[in-house]
């Protein structure tokens, strides 16, 4: 398999990386501190096509590929992964069901504003007594003249009370299981659709993560995604290649790490010489340089995968397991070869580690991308 990167990918990545290092760096620290939602991050993306990066150019996208979206995302993670899960969210559960299950009508509807990034998109499916196990939702949607009532909470929603629009994951057959799940796209100014206070967190501040709550929400029946029932199906699918997006925000985050603790290891002096001269600090800066290595690729294979019609489900998970939990490594490594100095808040390093555990547990916990993963090698359900 070749993952070497080709002309196009090459060049969105330097459009991205200068994008990440003119806009993105000098705000992490301020998105970090303020928790404020950095919309003019999000609006500079929009204004250079990123917020269409998986929509096909004929809805007014780049319709660019999943390796492409992958170093998008990767890139801002770099330096700050707020502003990354808020572009990943909107990019892949958020837009790509529309892209993938969308009828030609949906398509012309929605996304030329999303592609645009005039509209923001969310994703709404886990609920407080289902979040591993997506299949028992007790949101529910019941058929009324011609139109869906949804009732129900969601919680952990990204993007909530910033989106414009929700894809929305509700029970039409509460006797079907998985099977009785369907899709609706629901407008964030529905008046069923309320949205709770943000959830103060541990790290990612400037992401917006709330409660979701549908209360006699009347959603048209033409603004359902496929057929009823599919809507697990969907929900799977946006979750393989939002995955990829969740490993290339670890990746991200893991470089930025490394690149920071390379530099303070060269600059800092201890015993008369650069740290960096100590074979402790060597083996540090090998073993993480090693996993970061190791978790990009992983991310590309599933991207090139999933850009090749190929099955990518069980790639998808290896990489954000592993990217996850290197990133969670690594920032530690880098935070320790920092020293006193990696553990103030003046640093990026304690944000890194705080940014880092949320991608252990987002998109599937890696607890449950060990159940995917084993569920495909050993051909079990
Ligand atoms: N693609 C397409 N279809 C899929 C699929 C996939 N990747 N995975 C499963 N399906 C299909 C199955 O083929 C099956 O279809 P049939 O009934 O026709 O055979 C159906 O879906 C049910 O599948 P399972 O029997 O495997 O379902 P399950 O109930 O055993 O659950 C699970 C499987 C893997 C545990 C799943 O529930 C899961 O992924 N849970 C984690 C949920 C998750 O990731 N939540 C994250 C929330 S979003 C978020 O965090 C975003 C954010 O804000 C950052």
């Amino acid at each position: 398999m070749n993952l070497s990167l080709s002309s196009e990918q090459e060049e969105i990545r330097q459009l991205v990386r200068d994008f990440a290092e003119r806009e993105v760096r000098p705000r992490a620290e301020e998105i970090d501190q303020t928790s404020d939602f950095p919309r003019d991050l999000v609006d500079k993306a929009a204004g250079l096509g990123l917020l269409g990066i998986l929509v096909p150019d004929s809805y007014g996208g780049a319709g660019l590929d999943h390796l492409s979206f992958a170093l998008f995302i990767e890139e801002v993670a770099r330096f700050s992964a707020s502003t990354a899960v808020i572009l990943d969210v909107h990019v892949s559960v958020g837009t790509e069901p529309i892209v993938l299950f969308g009828s030609e009508e949906q398509k012309r509807r929605w996304l030329p504003d999303l592609a645009q990034g005039r509209t923001l998109a969310a994703f709404a499916l886990t609920e407080p007594e289902a979040g591993s196990d997506a299949a028992h939702l007790k949101t529910s949607a019941r058929r009324r003249d011609g139109k869906y009532i949804l009732n129900g909470s969601k919680i952990f929603i990204t993007n909530a009370g910033e989106a414009g629009l929700y894809v929305v994951l509700a029970s039409t057959d509460a006797s079907a299981g998985a099977g009785g799940v369907s899709a609706f796209v629901v407008r964030g100014d529905n008046p069923g659709l309320t949205v709770g206070p943000r959830f103060k967190k541990m790290g990612l501040n400037g992401s917006a993560i709330a409660e979701v709550h549908l209360e006699d929400c009347a959603v048209p029946e033409a603004d359902r995604l496929g057929a009823e029932g599919d809507g697990f199906r969907i929900a799977m699918r946006a979750l393989d290649s939002g995955r990829i997006g969740i490993s290339a925000q670890a990746v991200g985050l893991a470089q930025g790490a490394l690149d920071d603790a390379v530099a303070y290891a060269r600059e800092r002096k201890q015993f008369g010489k650069p740290i960096a001269e100590l074979q402790t600090i060597q083996n540090k800066i090998s073993d993480m340089a090693v996993k970061v290595r190791a978790a990009r690729w992983l991310t590309w294979q599933a991207a090139s995968l999933c850009d090749a019609g190929a099955p990518f489900t069980m790639e998808a998970s290896m990489a954000k397991l592993y990217a996850t939990d290197s990133a969670m490594e690594v920032t530690l490594e880098a935070l320790q070869v920092l020293g006193g100095y990696g553990y103030l808040e003046d640093y990026p390093m304690a944000r890194r580690v705080r940014d880092a555990k949320a991608c252990q547990i987002y998109e599937g916990t890696n607890q449950i991308q060990r159940v995917v993963i084993a569920r495909e090698l050993l051909a079990i359900s």
